[in-house]
Formats: C-alpha cells, sequence, structure tokens
C-alpha cells in the first residue's frame, strides 16, 4: 500500500542489505522514491556493558541537531530515529545471543524479559521502523529538524 508520495525524490539509505536498512528502502521504495543504496558486505538511555555503543549513539543525536542547523539554509532537514530491540535484525541476533550465554537463558526468555518492560509489550519490527524513517522523510514532516524520535512502544530506548 501506498502511503506517503515521494516521487520525485531520490534517497540514499546506507546499510541497506541488513534489516532495518533494508525495509527502510522498501518503504521508501513503495512510497515513489527512487532509492540509491551502499553497504558493506543508547544514545538515550545507557545499557550496562555497552559504554561503547551507547557513547557512539549519544554522539548521532548531537551530530543530527548540528547537522541540522548547518543545513537548514539549503531547506535540508536533517532527523535521526532511535529504535527499541528491533526482532530480527543484525544487532538483536548478535547482542541476543551474547544474552543467552551472559543470562544462562534461552533465547525467548530473554525476549520476554525484555518485553516485559515495553509498555506496548513486543518488540520493535524493521517494519516498525521503516514507517517512521518513512514519514519523517517525507513532506509532512517538512517542518521537523534536528529531532531524534524514539521507536520503542513506550519505553525509553534500549535500557536492558
Ligand atoms: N537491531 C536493533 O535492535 C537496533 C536497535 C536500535 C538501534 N539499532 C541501530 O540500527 C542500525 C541498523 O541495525 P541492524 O540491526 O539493521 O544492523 P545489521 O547489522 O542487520 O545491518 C547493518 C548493515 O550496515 C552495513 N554497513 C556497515 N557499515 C557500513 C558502512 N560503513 N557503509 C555502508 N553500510 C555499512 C552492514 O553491511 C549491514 O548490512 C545500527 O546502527 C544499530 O545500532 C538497531
Amino acid at each position: 500500500m501506498k502511503i506517503l508520495d515521494f516521487s520525485g525524490k531520490t534517497a540514499l539509505i546506507t546499510g541497506a542489505a541488513g534489516a532495518i536498512g533494508k525495509a527502510v528502502a522498501q518503504q521508501l521504495i513503495e512510497d515513489g522514491a527512487t532509492v540509491v543504496i551502499t553497504d558493506l558486505k543508547s544514545g538515550k538511555t545507557g545499557s550496562a556493558l555497552m559504554s561503547h555503543y551507547c557513547a557512539a549513539k549519544g554522539a548521532i543525536i548531537s551530530f543530527t541537531q548540528a547537522l541540522a542547523y548547518e543545513l537548514a539554509d539549503y531547506n535540508i532537514n536533517v532527523n535521526c530515529v532511535c529504535p527499541d530491540i528491533t526482532d530480527n535484525s543484525g544487532v538483536w541476533t548478535n547482542v541476543s545471543a551474547g544474552y543467552t550465554v551472559n543470562l544462562q537463558m534461552p533465547k525467548d526468555e530473554v525476549v520476554k524479559k525484555f518485553t516485559a518492560k515495553i509498555p506496548l509489550k513486543r518488540l520493535a519490527t524493521v517494519q516498525d521502523v521503516a514507517a517512521v524513517t518513512a514519514s519523517l522523510a517525507s513532506a509532512g514532516a517538512d517542518y521537523m529538524t534536528g529531532q531524534s524520535v524514539n521507536i520503542t512502544g513506550g519505553r525509553e530506548c534500549i535500557n536492558l
């Protein structure tokens, strides 16, 4: 179903072979954008044992704000999405494998433990992330820039 009109627009998607990047690319194509793909072959709350990851994600939020300011004169909007744990994604596959070892739990128990903290009681899907990203890229979000939007089912990002 075509939700948004991106006719005549071109989007550059990095990491589009992976779960989230691929879903974003597919959603934008469905909505009419020409998509150019590149691939290689917690930023808002901290996560124990992932300090380097959190630091990198926090930097993306500041980067988004600075870039939004820099590009505003060119009428280019810059926004960021902050998903919580996203099912069937590369990052979650790797991280959950670590938690099954550290917590000595099978994967379905790990998922149950984390979804219990999410008000909407499920993990994010790649489609959830793609749909919000597409709406941020559409004309309906023309007055939004420099924002970092949670897609977390009501929970703060990645506070495992
Ligand atoms: N999966 C989650 O639960 C989750 C939650 C919050 C945030 N995120 C973030 O979302 C992003 C995507 O996560 P994912 O689970 O889809 O990852 P993924 O590992 O499935 O996919 C990442 C893709 O990026 C590509 N890539 C890596 N470096 C690149 C580069 N320099 N240029 C172009 N492509 C490059 C990889 O080849 C891969 O295809 C990551 O930044 C991740 O930290 C993921």
